[in-house]
C-alpha cells in the first residue's frame, strides 16, 4: 500500500479544509465569470457553527464543480484543492486496491455505475471507429445475461448491437458453448470489433465472470476486443475478499474498471468511479468544451466535488486494514446465513467470499420475502430472491428472517 493510509478524524478535517481553502471562495468579489456559486445561503445556512467541524457538509456548501478529468492535462483552476483529493482517490483505488502500475491509470468520480459503464463502452466504440475506421455495424457489445441493465441502456444510446451470453443456472458461470456461438454469430454478421463487459460481482447474484473465458473465446475467433470490468457492485468488495490477478489491473486484458462508492462504500448517491489505463480517455475528449479549462473527457459534465471528498474521507477513515475488516465481517455474516439456510434445505446461490445470497423463489413464500424486504430478480413471477449483507444487515437483523423460514418449513412438514 503506497498511498492508502488510515488518517485520524483531525487529519481528515485538516486536509479537507486545506483543500477547500485552495479552491476559489465564491464570496470573493473577483470570481465574476463562473455560472455557479456557493449553495443558496437563504436555504443552506453557510454560517452554521457546526460546519467548521463537518468537512463533507462544508464542501457541499462551498459547492466545488469537478467538471472534466483531473488525472491528465489541465483542469479548472478554481477547484484545484479538491481536485487534488479526487486524484488521490483515483490513485489509491487504481494502485492500492486494483494493483495498477504507478501513474498508469486515469479516472474520475462518475455519477454512478451506469455512467462509468457507459463511459467505457463509449470510449471503446470511439477507439474502434477512430483507430480502425470501424462502422457501427462492425462493433458488438458482449456481456453475460446476468449483467446490469446499464449495458443494454448504453448500447441503445451508442447504437451498438448487443450479444448477451447465457449463464449456467446453478453456477451463474458463463456458458462456454453459448459464448462460442455468440463469437461465431458476431463473425458471421461481419462484425470485427468486440466490447466485452465482464462482471466483478453481478447485481443479483454477486457472481464473477471468468475473464479468461472471454479472452479465449474472442482470441480463438480472431476478433479484436477490449475488456471492461463492471465492479459497480463488487469493486470495493471482491478485490478485498478474494483478490485475483485476473480481476484487476494486473490482467493485461483489463483496460478499465467501474466501481460504485454509493453501494459498498456507503458514500452519498452520485459517486461512481471510472478507471481506465492511460492513453484511452482521449477517445471521448470533447474539444468543443472550449470554455472549460482542459475541456471535457467525461460523460457527465458538471459534477459535485463533494462526492470526491466523500469518497476520499471514507477511504482515509478506514485505511486498507479497516476496510478489510469491514468486508470480512460482511462476508462472515453471509456465511452465517448460508449455514442457517443449509440446515433448512433452502436452495441458494452464493459466490465464494461474497456478501450476496440469492435464494430460489420456490423455497421462499412471497409473504416472507415481502416482510423482510428481499429483492426479486423480476417483480412479475420471480425465480430468485436476494439478501444483500450490507452494513445494516447484521446477524440480529438476519435472525428473525431465519426464524420465519424455520416456522414456515416446520408448518410445511406438519
Ligand atoms: C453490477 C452493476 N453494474 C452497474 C450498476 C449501475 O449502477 P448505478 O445504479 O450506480 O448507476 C449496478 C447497480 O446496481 C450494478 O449492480
Amino acid at each position: 500500500m503506497n498511498h492508502w493510509k488510515r488518517l485520524t478524524p483531525a487529519q481528515i478535517k485538516a486536509r479537507v479544509f486545506d483543500a477547500l481553502n485552495q479552491n476559489v471562495d465564491f464570496r470573493d468579489p473577483k470570481v465574476l465569470g463562473v455560472p455557479a456559486s456557493h449553495l443558496d445561503d437563504k436555504v443552506f445556512y453557510a454560517d452554521a457553527p457546526f460546519l467548521k467541524d463537518a468537512p463533507y457538509l462544508a464542501t457541499l456548501v462551498q459547492n466545488p464543480n469537478h467538471i472534466g478529468l483531473h488525472t491528465t492535462g489541465s483542469s479548472e483552476h478554481f477547484f484545484a484543492g479538491t481536485q487534488a483529493l479526487e486524484r488521490e482517490v483515483i490513485r489509491v483505488l487504481a494502485e492500492d486496491l486494483l494493483f495498477a502500475e504507478a501513474d498508469s491509470i486515469d479516472g474520475y468520480i462518475a455519477s454512478g455505475g451506469t455512467e462509468a459503464n457507459t463511459q467505457a463502452i463509449w470510449l471503446y466504440r470511439n477507439e474502434f471507429m477512430q483507430e480502425h475506421g470501424a462502422t457501427l455495424d462492425e462493433i458488438a457489445l458482449v456481456y453475460s445475461a446476468d449483467s446490469h441493465y446499464s449495458m443494454p441502456k448504453a448500447a441503445n444510446l451508442l447504437q451498438l448491437a448487443t450479444y448477451p451470453v447465457a449463464v449456467e443456472d446453478a453456477t451463474r458461470a458463463l456458458d462456454t458453448a453459448a459464448l462460442a456461438q455468440v463469437a461465431e454469430q458476431i463473425k458471421a454478421e461481419g462484425r470485427k470489433y468486440v466490447i466485452i463487459v465482464s462482471n466483478l460481482m453481478t447485481t443479483m447474484f454477486g457472481s464473477v465472470d471468468d475473464t479468461e473465458v472471454y479472452v479465449q473465446a474472442f482470441q480463438s475467433a480472431g476478433l479484436t476486443f477490449r475488456l471492461h470490468l463492471d465492479g459497480a457492485y463488487g469493486g470495493f468488495f471482491y478485490p478485498v475478499s478474494n483478490p485475483q490477478p485476473t480481476h484487476d489491473f494486473r490482467n493485461e486484458h483489463v483496460s478499465s474498471i467501474t466501481l460504485d462508492a454509493h453501494k459498498m462504500l456507503q458514500a452519498p448517491y452520485g459517486t461512481g468511479v471510472f478507471l481506465a489505463r492511460k492513453g484511452l480517455m482521449h477517445y471521448v475528449h470533447t474539444g468543443e468544451a472550449q470554455y472549460v479549462e482542459g475541456q471535457d473527457t467525461t460523460l457527465v459534465g458538471s459534477r459535485s466535488g463533494a462526492n470526491a471528498v466523500a469518497v476520499w474521507m471514507i477511504l482515509m477513515t478506514y485505511g486498507p486494514h479497516g476496510w478489510f475488516e469491514k468486508v470480512d465481517i460482511l462476508r462472515r455474516r453471509t456465511e452465517w446465513l448460508a449455514k442457517q439456510l443449509d440446515e433448512q434445505n433452502i436452495r441458494y446461490y452464493k459466490a465464494e467470499a461474497s456478501n450476496i445470497l440469492t435464494m430460489r423463489a420456490e423455497d421462499i413464500p412471497d409473504a416472507i420475502a415481502r416482510d423482510f424486504g428481499l429483492v426479486p430478480d423480476q417483480h412479475d413471477n420471480p425465480s430468485w430472491y436476494k439478501v444483500v449483507v450490507m452494513d445494516h444487515v447484521t446477524i440480529d437483523a438476519l435472525e428473525p428472517f431465519v426464524f420465519s423460514i424455520k416456522d414456515y418449513r416446520s408448518s410445511e412438514v406438519s
